[in-house]
């Protein structure tokens, strides 16, 4: 069921141009200039008057909610607040019947999730799903929801769940940005042009396996990891870093790019590989120096770039170069590299990839 790949994880990985494609197929048209989520469309009311939009999840799930809050914001203009489910449960929130609670799962069965919403719910607000399994409980919970359609993931490392629930976040932000009128047709013709091309693109990524995993293999026992990322890109830097510590047991962390200066910048040495998301068009100067302040230092610099990048190739050790999108799809391409960095490092380190220690698929325990 590996269709002859060494590890599901890297199957999965290898599916993501595909369950793009089905995440978004009958969902948006190009062409025609529209983009419609079902549930979106149900509660379109509802959404728009929204004073406010808090998601809740955990791991990877809120790791993609930090992107949905970038898009949102910036393409709707409804303010957002992301939640650790596990955080928000135990509080008293301020949430009431003019929120939108959006929870997002991938199993829809991890338990602080589900305690979120149940809190969520007895508050008022319209709880909205996006969950990859069928039927889930989560799903089920929920008043509305769209689902990802990534196909059962089995890896425990989640992979392409993610990219799938970036896609459907993408679209709600457009679709929610479209009943706002703050979008010209042009504008969203565009988007969802590129939204079209994404599946490409991430295919031409996957053509660069043989030379993540030489990177890999050069940094591969090394101690300690930082990931830098700004702005959408900044919770692509905190996924990149939990994948390498699931599978591979390497401490890793993740931050925005210019908060190295307050603190993390003390552990760069020339032990210290430090991977910067650096295709991030708006950042791009700004990443720059923050490249430079890790060379100065001595640190490993391995940058993801766009394809045809001149400058930061002059200074980081090492650049993955990937094809140029907009600017509110480069986390969805650059998560790619990243997932390949961890999957490699781990199996070179010899790490059970498909079933790291004291990890299970779905956290059903509080
Ligand atoms: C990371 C991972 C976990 C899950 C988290 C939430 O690779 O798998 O961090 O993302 O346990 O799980 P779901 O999305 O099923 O609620």
């Amino acid at each position: 069921e590996k269709d002859g790949y060494d590890h599901f994880m890297l199957k999965e990985i290898y599916e993501q141009p595909q369950m793009i494609i089905d995440s978004f197929r009958g969902r948006m048209n190009a062409s025609e200039g529209w983009v419609r989520l079902g549930g979106v469309n149900e509660y379109r009311n509802k959404l728009n008057k929204a004073k406010r939009i808090i998601f809740g999840a955990c791991g990877t799930s809120w790791h993609a909610a930090l992107v949905g809050e970038y898009l949102i914001e910036e393409l709707a203009r409804i303010p957002v607040e992301v939640e650790y489910a596990s955080e928000f449960r135990y509080r008293n929130p301020i949430i009431d019947g003019d929120d939108v609670f959006v929870a997002i799962s991938q199993s829809g069965e991890t338990a602080d999730t589900i305690a979120a919403i149940e809190l969520a719910k007895e508050n008022q607000a319209l709880i909205y799903g996006i969950c990859n399994s069928v039927g889930s409980t989560i799903s089920k919970m929920s008043h509305a929801g769209s689902y990802t359609h990534a196909g059962q993931e089995i890896g425990i490392a989640s992979t392409k769940a993610f990219t799938t629930q970036v896609v459907i976040l993408t679209l709600m932000a457009l679709q929610l940005a479209d009943y706002k009128g703050n979008l010209s047709k042009t504008q969203l013709n565009a988007t969802l042009f590129e939204l079209e091309q994404i599946p490409e693109k991430v295919r031409k990524i996957l053509k660069l396996d043989d030379e993540i995993k030489a990177i890999a293999k050069e940094y591969h026992q090394a101690n300690n990891f930082l990931f830098l990322g700004r702005g959408a890109c900044y919770p692509i830097a905190l996924e990149g870093a939990l994948k390498l510590k699931e599978i591979s047991y390497i401490h890793a962390e993740g931050y925005p790019a210019a908060e190295m200066k307050h603190g993390p910048i003390a552990l760069i040495d020339e032990n210290m590989p430090v991977v910067v998301v650096a295709n991030n068009d708006s950042a791009y100067e700004k990443i720059v120096s923050n490249i430079q302040e890790v060379k100065a230092r001595k640190g490993k610099v391995i940058a993801i770039v766009n394809e045809g990048d001149t400058v930061i190739k002059g200074i980081a050790d090492h650049v993955i170069e990937i094809p140029a999108t907009l600017e509110i799809f480069a986390p969805l391409v650059s998560v790619v590299p990243l997932q390949l960095l961890a999957y490699h490092i781990a199996v070179w380190r010899g790490a059970d990839v498909d079933n790291p220690r004291n990890l299970t698929k779905s956290v059903t325990v509080e």
